[in-house]
């Protein structure tokens, strides 16, 4: 029923969080930690931090923070069990459970990952090892594709049966309830199944992890009524705006080469990657999304696109602009020759020409211009106003106004009309856009809801340095401190709850531990905080120590913590006779007077002794 508390600390130890967040973000190593640009907020220098020591990251910038299963619930929206089953499924790791019979909606999930990398096998295996197979391996290497890259991208094929994979899984003793989950068979009338994808190419649809979640199909006899590609339907695993085709392959050259190609379909990127360019993603399917730009920036901020050279991808590269002006993308745009797409250049001009068009990509501003003038060779003023008040619309859609008027200014020299009337031009635009977003609901983009992003909780700067000292990972040190400043005794409810954690852990006979104490945590801030008492340094100034070093000796984190003690207790007395004084002013009774002013002196007396006090021979 539930997943064994050692079990989760064994797992969590044996993996680095690393490796984990190297899917998603670009790190790099700096000093003891790893560093990158924060996936949960918009910026342009590095302020996230991982540590693998650890096991925990934390973002100067924003301030989210955690371990590696609360990145993973934050970035994937997985549940704790969802996080914690899919890194035991990546890391191949045995996870024991309390009771034998666990949660049906626990594994659901699982099952549809399973019977989608199944379903991957069976259709590699239609392809490569059935006679009807040979027919499509054969139009697929007529297509150039060889043995290694249908393997690379698990390329298969659907039998032109209607109930191919229906007989798969009667045959293996597989639920067809959860194929049709999968959208893979479908249901008649009658109540029984059919086979969604006949007599196609399959393409498996990756998630950036390497795990099967849909499928694209090609037809590979072309008919009337059949519509070319087919695709899974969106599921519990697949969500079509969410998903690039050829990430999981693509993800480590993008990196490399910071730098990725956008193309729209599935042979396209296949060509491209087959041909050296191996940092490609496709859209396949869908008009690009935001949550895909948002996805992509994790990998690099360049972006060429190079889509077919037909109206309708012309236009797919013009909306494609529009959502990446609005992100901090920098992008450029490759215009194939007529009745081009990547797939057929590459196989008609070869690779060099293909570098060649990547390297001599266009701005958005001149892409504009070159498919509003057409073949026209002079235009009108009418005309030329068209052109003009379209870039300017584009243009309008960059947040960062610095790079917004470098724009300006060029738009300004390429047509020769002053910067000024642009900017008159371009505020109606920016205006209007403003309103369009009013009116939405919720924040289209990243930068907006940076903003939005609420902050921990102040709580007491000694006290985060208390618990800090507790985190450094010695026992005796935290039972000095727990000892004198018992949890109850923090002020802020936060910095309690994490003190009472800290001891609990103390008591179970473990070295408490804050990627261990994250996984107690409900509340989102709190596990925010714990990450950032771990990665800020809270320098408690003013001490005989001004220098909290970050990998201060032992002697010196025994001294830090006695002073911190010494300052808390002064502190806590200080507002004892803060409060007593203010009673003394308005007690009128004479013998309360005379108790209130003995009690100001003891106090007085205490602070005395305790500034002066050693707490350990
Ligand atoms: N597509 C789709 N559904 C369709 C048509 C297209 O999902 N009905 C997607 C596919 O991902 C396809 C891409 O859009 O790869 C581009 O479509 P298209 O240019 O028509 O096909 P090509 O990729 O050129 O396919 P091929 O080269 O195999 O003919
Ligand atoms: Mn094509």
């Amino acid at each position: 029923m539930r997943i064994k508390e050692e079990s989760i600390k064994r797992l969590l130890d044996s993996i680095s969080i690393v490796d984990v967040i190297s899917d998603y973000v670009q790190l790099r190593k700096r000093g003891k930690n790893f560093v990158g640009l924060c996936p949960f907020h918009t910026e342009k220098t590095p302020s996230f931090s991982v540590s693998e020591e650890k096991g925990m990251f934390y973002c100067f910038g924003c301030s989210e923070g955690g371990n590696t299963v609360s990145f993973l619930m934050k970035y994937e929206k997985y549940t704790f069990v969802d996080a914690i089953e899919n890194l035991a499924k990546k890391f191949n790791f045995q996870l024991e459970y309390d009771d034998s019979s666990y949660y049906e909606k626990d594994t659901e999930l699982e099952k549809l990952y399973d019977y989608s990398r199944i379903t991957a096998r069976y259709f590699y295996d239609n392809l490569t090892k059935t006679n009807e197979g040979e027919n499509a391996l054969k139009y697929l290497s007529e297509r150039g594709l060889n043995d290694e890259i249908i393997k690379t991208f698990g390329i298969g094929y659907a039998l032109s049966s209607w109930e191919g994979l229906i007989n798969f899984a009667e045959k293996n003793d597989l639920e067809k309830a959860i194929f049709e989950k999968l959208g893979l068979i479908l249901k008649k009338e009658d109540g029984s199944y059919y086979d969604r994808f006949r007599g196609r190419i399959i393409y498996p649809i990756f998630s950036p992890a390497g795990r099967v979640i849909a499928f694209g199909g090609r037809i590979l006899i072309e008919e009337e009524n059949q519509p070319k590609y087919l695709n899974s339907p969106e599921t519990k695993i697949y969500t079509k705006g969410k998903t690039l085709y050829g990430l999981f392959q693509s993800k480590d050259e993008i990196r490399k080469k910071d730098a990725v190609l956008l193309v729209e379909g599935y042979m396209d990127l296949i060509s491209l990657y087959q041909n050296g360019f191996k940092n490609a993603v496709a859209s396949a399917g869908t008009a690009l999304t935001t949550e895909q730009v948002q996805i992509l920036s994790r990998y690099t901020k360049n972006v060429t696109v190079i889509y077919d050279s037909d109206e309708a991808g012309q236009k797919a590269a013009a909306r494609a602009s529009e959502i990446m002006l609005e992100t901090d993308i920098d992008f450029k745009i490759v215009s194939l020759p007529e009745g081009e797409d990547p797939d057929s250049f590459i196989k008609n001009h070869g690779g060099e020409r293909m570098k060649i068009e990547i390297q001599s990509a266009n701005d958005y501003v001149s892409f504009v211009e070159s498919i509003l003038m057409k073949d026209k060779l002079t235009i009108d003023n009418t005309e030329k106003l068209k052109i003009i008040n379209k870039i300017l619309e584009l243009t309008s859609k960059i947040k960062d106004p610095i790079r917004r008027s470098l724009y300006v200014k060029s738009i300004s020299e390429k047509f020769k009309i002053r910067e000024s009337a642009l900017m008159e031009s371009m505020s109606k635009y920016i205006q209007q856009s403003r309103l369009e977003k009013k009116e939405e609901e919720k924040p289209l983009t990243i930068t907006s809801e940076e903003e939005t992003k609420p902050t921990i909780k102040e709580i007491p700067i000694l006290e985060k340095g208390l618990l800090e000292l507790m985190f450094e990972g010695n026992k005796e040190l935290i039972e000095f401190i727990l000892l004198h400043i018992p949890p109850e005794d923090f002020t802020s409810e936060h910095s309690r709850t994490i003190a009472q954690l800290i001891q609990n852990e103390l008591e179970q006979g473990n070295l408490p531990e804050g990627n261990i104490i994250i996984n107690k945590l409900e509340d989102d801030e709190l596990k925010k905080l714990v990450a950032e008492i771990i990665f800020e340094k809270h320098k408690v100034s003013e001490s005989w120590i001004n220098n909290f070093v970050p990998d201060s000796s032992d002697e010196v984190k025994w001294k830090i913590a006695e002073d911190h003690i010494k300052k808390f207790k002064v502190e806590y007395l200080e507002n004892q006779i803060a409060k007593n004084q203010s009673q003394l002013k308005s007690a009128i009774d004479l013998e309360e007077i005379k108790k209130l002013m003995e009690l100001d002196k003891l106090l007085k007396q205490e602070i005395l002794k305790i500034k002066s006090m050693k707490f350990r021979e």
